[in-house]
């Protein structure tokens, strides 16, 4: 059975993720007022999926928690830049975010764009600081940076278009959605998978469940939109059709991006058969995905 509330062991994960972030800050010589403007895109709340997914994808090949918890930090840190920028006015506008004013509203639009930019900086210099092996470092920071790149790629689509003119809709919308929020998940598991000292299979069996679910994701995301309320999410809902955003239930209807996305948990699911147990976690996480309210 799949609840829409996550697994009882994401409470630790996400507190061990939690005091690395905070640690990781802390630890950056960051005027005051850039280090509260970053510690609240950072520490308010939030998920903490990607970092999870780096976790569970560490401890899937066998290794140990610590050894995720530099890339957990990372990804996390490009997370939270991500969605300042996302909310800045020139790009969604939006108010609300984890239940609380977005940057840009607490702190002014320059700070916001300010600490967006420190976290998308911090988290290579943690890495360079973190991962005593060298090969594994240089592997974690191209990855992280191809991710990013994806990631900000996605984010023009979204906002600016660009498409080729031969793209139909629907493929213009799986292209923004693999790239703006499909990019940093799939990543997650790579990044967790590297960490650990990954085989190439198991690493490409984790980046095949990693492609699955980060559409189911955004999928998700899109349905949540229309469906939930802003109170509910801690974010504003019922934007993305008055935006004109290319959305999965604006072209497939909700039903259809219903059935897609319990079908992409499926796929997700059968990428990591060959795991056995050791993938219990990302199992019931991706199942949690399919099924989240928020
Ligand atoms: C929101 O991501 C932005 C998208 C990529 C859809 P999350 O839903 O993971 O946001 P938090 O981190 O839990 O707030
Ligand atoms: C955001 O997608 C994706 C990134 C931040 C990279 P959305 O614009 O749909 O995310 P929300 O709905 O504002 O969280
Ligand atoms: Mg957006
Ligand atoms: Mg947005
Ligand atoms: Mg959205």
């Amino acid at each position: 059975m799949s609840s829409a509330a996550p697994p009882a062991w994401h409470a630790a994960i996400v507190a061990d993720v939690d005091a690395h972030l905070a640690r990781a800050v802390s630890e950056m010589d960051l005027p005051a007022n850039l280090a509260q403007a970053v510690n609240y895109a950072l520490l308010q709340g939030g998920k903490r999926l990607r970092p999870t997914l780096v976790v569970l994808s560490t401890e899937a090949v066998g290794a140990r928690r610590e050894q995720a918890l530099p890339a957990a930090a990372a990804i996390e840190m490009i997370h939270a830049f991500s969605l300042v920028h996302d909310d800045l006015p020139a790009m969604d506008d939006d108010d609300l975010r984890r239940g609380q004013p977005t940057c840009h509203v607490r702190f002014g639009e320059a700070m916001a764009i300010l600490a967006g930019d420190a976290l998308a900086t911090l988290p290579y210099l943690h890495l360079a600081r973190c991962v005593e092996d060298a090969a594994r470092r240089s592997r974690l920071i191209e990855e992280l940076a191809a991710a990013t790149l994806a990631m900000i790629a996605g984010q023009t689509l979204d906002t600016l278009g660009g498409f080729a003119e031969s793209l139909s809709a629907r493929q213009r919308l799986e292209l923004t959605h693999r790239s703006k929020t499909g990019a940093l998940i799939r990543s997650a598991c790579r990044l967790g998978a590297i960490s650990g000292g990954a085989t190439e299979s198991q690493l490409a069996a984790l980046t095949a469940y990693g492609e699955s679910i980060g559409l189911l994701f955004q999928v998700v995301d899109d349905i949540l939109d229309v469906t939930q309320s802003a109170e509910h999410l801690g974010k504003r809902s019922n934007k993305d059709d008055a935006a004109g955003k290319l959305t999965y239930p604006s072209i497939l209807g909700l039903d259809e991006s219903r059935q897609l996305a319990e079908r992409l948990c499926s796929q997700a699911i059968e990428a990591i058969e060959p795991f056995g147990h050791a993938a219990d976690g990302l199992i019931a996480l991706c199942r949690y995905m399919a099924v989240r309210t928020k």
